[in-house]
């Protein structure tokens, strides 16, 4: 009983409002090009107030507690970690598959494992996209995007047209980049939509019983110069991620679970979804670690590898990662909520408060897992969903402002 995806969906925005200020720039020879547009899209985004600090590097203290579903990780019992996942896999390498089965996937990978699909995405009419198509067809359109001067904790969030950014696309630098992440652009176009292909491993998806509210959206862009990087963190709900790059190469870190204490994980940090939920993010930057403030971090142990153009990535649920773009790289990024991990799912709905886990009803228990989804959403108050569409419309407003 799959739950089929739809090409509608909700969005869960990250943009948070709030005045900003850029540093003043100053423009030396060698970096004035980039600065001169870095400066640019700072008037623009100004204008636009669709800005943010990201604010990583804060003095929250680090969460304690650890992943109760896995068995803590020290630093030197991978082995019991591995054996727990009934994996024999290595954690030196990742798998590359073509023409595995579903049965095998679910079995093996599905929320357990990373592994790397290479035979989906370049059937997708969307592995044929290009920045001339994107900016012919799309170019006046807004994006959201983040800038960085500096480090990976200075980032700051704007929009502002596709042609502006396509024409930097391909500069950066260790400590100047841009990356396009725009979690509205393609679901808003149904014709971008219709390029991206049904995977059968992500055909159950309960999100899709999710009302419209707080319905995660299905289809990230991610488009970032060479050096750009997201941060390192789990995805919302602990879900099972999954990357498509259509250009270039990611430079993944991927933690299994366990190692939060090694990776100073913030605490109490809200994601801002239109479904609350809690956020666990690592002010870590593991590409410019600062040893000295996280000397744990030392202990911490991640699979490491390059996904290239074609391939697709899972990313299993409750696993923290870091994506880096080596060069100029062009991805879609989605999720799934299935039966391997609709408990975590749920959990983190529940954690959040957006229901109260002691009103459900008492043969919840013997509920099949659809069941279950469809028994929380139905149990979620008309504040919760106000308060999912208004930060939905608000998104919007500041991506079309000016
Ligand atoms: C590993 O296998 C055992 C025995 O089949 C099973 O009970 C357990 O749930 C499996 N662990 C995971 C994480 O799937
Ligand atoms: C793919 O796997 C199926 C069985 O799962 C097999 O019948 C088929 O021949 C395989 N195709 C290729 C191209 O290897
Ligand atoms: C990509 O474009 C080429 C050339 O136009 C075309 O032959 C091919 O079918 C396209 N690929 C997909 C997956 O649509
Ligand atoms: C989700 O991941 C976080 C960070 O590792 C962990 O603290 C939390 O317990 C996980 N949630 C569930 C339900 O496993």
């Amino acid at each position: 009983m799959g739950v089929k995806r739809r090409q509608t969906k909700q969005k869960p925005p990250r943009i948070d409002t709030g005045g900003e200020e850029r540093k003043s720039h100053v423009v030396s020879e060698s970096r004035g090009n980039y600065l001169v547009w870095l400066g640019v899209i700072c008037v623009v985004a100004m204008g636009a107030v669709t800005v943010c600090k990201y604010n990583e590097d804060g003095d929250d203290d680090v969460i304690n507690d650890v992943h109760h579903l896995v068995p803590k990780f020290t630093g030197d019992n991978l082995e019991e970690i591995l054996k727990y996942y009934n994996v024999t896999h290595s954690i030196d390498k990742i798998d590359r598959r073509t023409n595995l089965s579903l049965e095998e996937y679910l079995d093996v990978y599905d929320a357990k494992w990373p592994v790397l699909i290479t035979d989906v995405v370049p059937t997708w009419p969307a592995f044929n996209w290009t920045k001339d198509f994107f900016v012919k067809n799309y170019g006046e359109d807004r994006i959201t995007m983040k800038g960085v001067e500096g480090t990976l904790s200075e980032a700051t969030s704007l929009a502002l047209p596709m042609k502006v950014f396509a024409q930097h696309s391909h500069m950066g630098s260790p400590r100047m980049w841009t990356y396009l992440d725009d979690e509205l652009f393609i679901p808003h176009r149904p014709k971008l939509m219709q390029d991206i292909e049904h995977v059968i491993y992500l055909e159950e998806d309960y999100f899709q019983l999710f009302p419209a509210e707080v319905k995660p959206w299905s289809a990230m862009l991610l488009w970032g110069t060479p050096y750009s990087r997201s941060t390192l963190h789990i995805d919302p709900y602990n879900w099972t991620g999954t990357n498509a790059v259509l250009k270039g190469t990611k430079r993944w870190k991927l933690y299994p679970p366990g190692q939060d204490d090694f990776l100073y994980v913030f605490k109490n940090r809200r994601s801002g979804f239109p479904l609350d939920c809690y956020k666990y993010n690592s002010p870590i930057d593991t590409h410019d670690v600062n040893l000295k403030r996280y000397p744990n971090f030392k202990k911490a142990k991640a699979m490491e590898f390059d996904q290239h153009a074609g391939e697709l990535l899972m990313i299993p649920s409750g696993w923290f990662h870091q994506a880096y773009n080596v060069e100029e790289t062009m991805a879609i990024s989605s999720q799934v909520m299935n039966n391997n991990n609709y408990k975590a799912v749920l959990q983190e709905v529940f954690k959040a408060d957006n229901i109260n886990e002691k009103d459900l009803p008492n043969n919840y228990d013997s509920f099949s897992p659809e069941q279950k989804v469809k028994t929380v959403m139905s149990m979620l108050p008309r504040n919760v969903l106000e308060r999912g569409k208004k930060v939905t419309q608000d998104a919007l407003g500041q991506i079309n402002a000016i």
